[in-house]
């Protein structure tokens, strides 16, 4: 597996070099390389290296990078894996059209593939688009409908991941139902962890504050399960605090409230739900169990 992301980070290397500008190859450069799950699923459920899933890869990988450059805006994050998000070093405006050229580039490449890959990869696009509008809109108010919630994170997060496998499963004739399936849980999954460890994290460990989603609006799935709990007076409290600077006595009353509620213990029961799902259709991989198995351990 290490070899084949290897080529994909070489090929996504290339298309960057096929723009012919030295300052944006060194600002890809300076982006730190994820873990490349979307990457990963797709080889292994293709299973056979071919050019076209190299290529493919890439741009899943080049989308993926892109959506990432524009979250950082965003959500203000000043870090990303670790390091100096592109914004917090360069400025929004580098982060923002350095997301167009990774876009566009994606797009030209895409191009190639018959439509209805090219469909599913663009249509998850618009999905995410969609999903980081929602999100943000929904962070105008405390928002506490759950499944508005579910589907805005299947839009911004699970899609892609959902149409990654889809991908692969095309490219080997393989159940493509399945594997979609199989991406939509893994997706939800990932993302309602993200969610939880942006609470239950570190902040070392996260390279941001802690419960930085609270703060820019963002009622994930503990808080919503917590939100409901509450009697009256509690829940206007914690409206109270919606997208304030937290003090630490604020920060002790939602961290000890979310776990007492059980809003902490729920979100990682239907993360679990999913990645259990997600295994179910895909008795016969071992490696794609493994994944969906170490989504869950991240942390927690
Ligand atoms: C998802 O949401 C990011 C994208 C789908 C682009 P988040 O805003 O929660 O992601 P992180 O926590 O910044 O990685
Ligand atoms: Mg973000
Ligand atoms: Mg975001
Ligand atoms: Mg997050």
């Amino acid at each position: 597996m290490k070899n084949y992301l290897e080529k994909v980070q070489n090929h996504m290397m290339a298309l960057i070099k096929e723009l012919g500008d030295d300052h944006i190859l060194r600002l890809f450069k300076s982006i730190e390389s994820g873990k490349m799950v979307r990457s990963r699923l797709l080889k292994l459920i293709a299973e056979n290296e071919t050019s076209d899933l190299i290529s493919l890869s890439s741009i899943i990988e080049l989308i993926h990078l892109a959506s990432l450059l524009h979250d950082d805006v965003i959500d203000n994050s000043d870090t990303r894996r670790g390091k100096p998000s592109i914004n917090a070093t360069y400025g929004s405006k580098v982060s923002i059209m350095l997301g167009d050229i990774f876009y566009s580039k994606a797009f030209s490449e895409l191009g190639k593939f018959d439509y209805e890959i090219v469909s599913r990869v663009a249509g998850s696009v618009t999905k995410l688009s969609l999903g980081e509008i929602v999100d943000v809109r929904l962070s105008e108010h405390f928002n506490h409908d759950e499944n508005i919630y579910l589907n805005m994170i299947y839009n911004k997060t699970a899609s892609l991941i959902e149409t990654a496998s889809a991908v692969g499963a095309i490219l080997s004739n393989k159940d493509v139902e399945t594997y979609s399936k199989y991406g939509y849980h893994l997706g939800m999954a990932f993302q309602i962890v993200d969610d939880i460890l942006d609470i239950v994290a570190s902040s070392e460990e996260l390279g941001k504050p802690a419960m930085s989603d609270f703060v820019e609006g963002k009622t994930t799935i503990p808080y919503i399960k917590l939100w409901h709990w509450l009697d009256n007076n509690g829940k206007r409290y914690l409206e109270s605090l919606h997208k304030k600077h937290l003090t630490p006595d604020d920060y002790n009353w939602l961290l000890k409230n979310l776990e007492e509620s059980g809003g902490i213990r729920q979100a990682k029961d239907l993360a679990k739900f999913h990645s259990k799902s997600a295994i179910n259709l895909v008795k016969d991989s071992p490696e794609l169990i493994e994944i969906a198995e170490k989504l869950l351990s991240r942390g927690f």
